[in-house]
């Protein structure tokens, strides 16, 4: 029966049909995809590595599985055989993935042909101790940090919070998320004046972060939301690691309905039109950090059934 629900929803996509800019109608093609993941992978080399992680990344779930049954993950077994022999294809995509994927796909076929025998890829390596209080205090004495020394920043002194980002998860180990960034102040500046949010700063910006996530690696309707879930925890694990690094951090919201600021934004930082922004980070060397600020009571944060 055609309700009013229907009604809005086409009203809304008309809309966006027609009056939204390329990035909108990019994310409303993803939700009303009909081919299939094997079809929408020949699109671009980077939709094609987002399939075979997405494959190889099911194996891996039944690889580590104490409880291993062999007909689980057969089909995507045999799939991921099929793409990873097309060599027009694997020519173009990054060597990890290529290889973890290999690696996947052999360790599935091993766990097949001795089920009981957890392979070495389903081995845990040993946990650091690392006390939990410690870790939680860190944590809680992160904050955001808005006004900085006049000290410039080298990527160099990014990297080691980029390689935090690197340990995020992400959705089926899609790991399409890139931090675009600029340690050149000037550029940093303007980046910042983009930004909606960006009351209460000092005049100098040190470095500015754009968190973006590659939309080829993200093709169907159950998916549209995840780039901006896969930049947002990459982007706590970023803020973590400058903390860790003694630099701070604040995120600046970004919008996504004004594309003007979008394109300015895509330009200055060297962006490609097919990363879509999820947040903005500007970073330095803190002037001070004010104490942790009072969160909401933990029973506010949960609720049981
Ligand atoms: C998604 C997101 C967007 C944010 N955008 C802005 C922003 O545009 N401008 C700003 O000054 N702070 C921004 N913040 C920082 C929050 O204001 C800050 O995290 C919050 O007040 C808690 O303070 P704390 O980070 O010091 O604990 C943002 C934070 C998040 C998570």
């Amino acid at each position: 029966m055609f309700t009013q629900s229907h009604l809005l929803r086409g009203l809304r996509r008309y809309f966006l049909c027609t009056l939204a800019g390329p990035r909108l109608r990019r994310i409303l093609a993803m939700l009303t995809r009909t081919e299939t993941r094997e079809d929408a992978c020949r699109s671009s080399p980077q939709s094609y590595a987002a399939i075979l992680r997405i494959y190889a990344h099911a194996l891996e779930k039944s690889v580590h599985s104490p409880r291993f049954d062999p007909n689980r993950g057969k089909d995507r077994a045999n799939s991921l055989e099929r793409l990873l022999s097309n060599t027009s294809l694997t020519a173009h995509i990054d060597g990890e993935t290529l290889g973890w994927a290999q690696e996947m796909l052999a360790a599935y076929r091993a766990r097949v042909a001795c089920p009981t025998e957890l392979t070495t890829a389903a081995r845990a390596s040993p946990r650091p101790n690392l006390n939990a209080s410690a870790i939680y205090e860190f944590i809680r004495q992160r904050r955001s940090v808005r006004h900085f020394e006049e000290q410039e920043l080298r990527v160099h002194d990014l990297s080691h919070a980029i390689e935090f980002m690197r340990c995020a998860p992400t959705s089926c180990h899609r790991q399409a998320v890139k931090a675009f960034l600029s340690v050149t102040p000037e550029t940093a500046r303007r980046a910042h004046a983009l930004c909606v949010g960006r009351s209460g700063f000092g005049d100098f910006i040190p470095a500015f972060v754009s968190i973006a996530a590659d939309l080829n690696a993200y093709s169907f309707p159950d998916e549209a939301f995840l780039p901006f879930v896969d930049a947002g925890i990459c982007a706590a694990f970023f803020l973590l690691g400058c903390h860790a690094n003694n630099l701070a951090a604040t995120l600046m919201a970004w919008s996504v309905s004004d594309e003007d600021r979008d394109r300015k934004l895509h330009e200055l930082l060297s962006i490609p039109a097919y990363y879509a922004v999820a947040v903005n980070c500007v970073v330095g060397v803190p002037k001070s950090v004010a104490p942790p600020n009072p969160r909401k009571p933990l029973d506010h944060w949960f609720s049981v059934v």
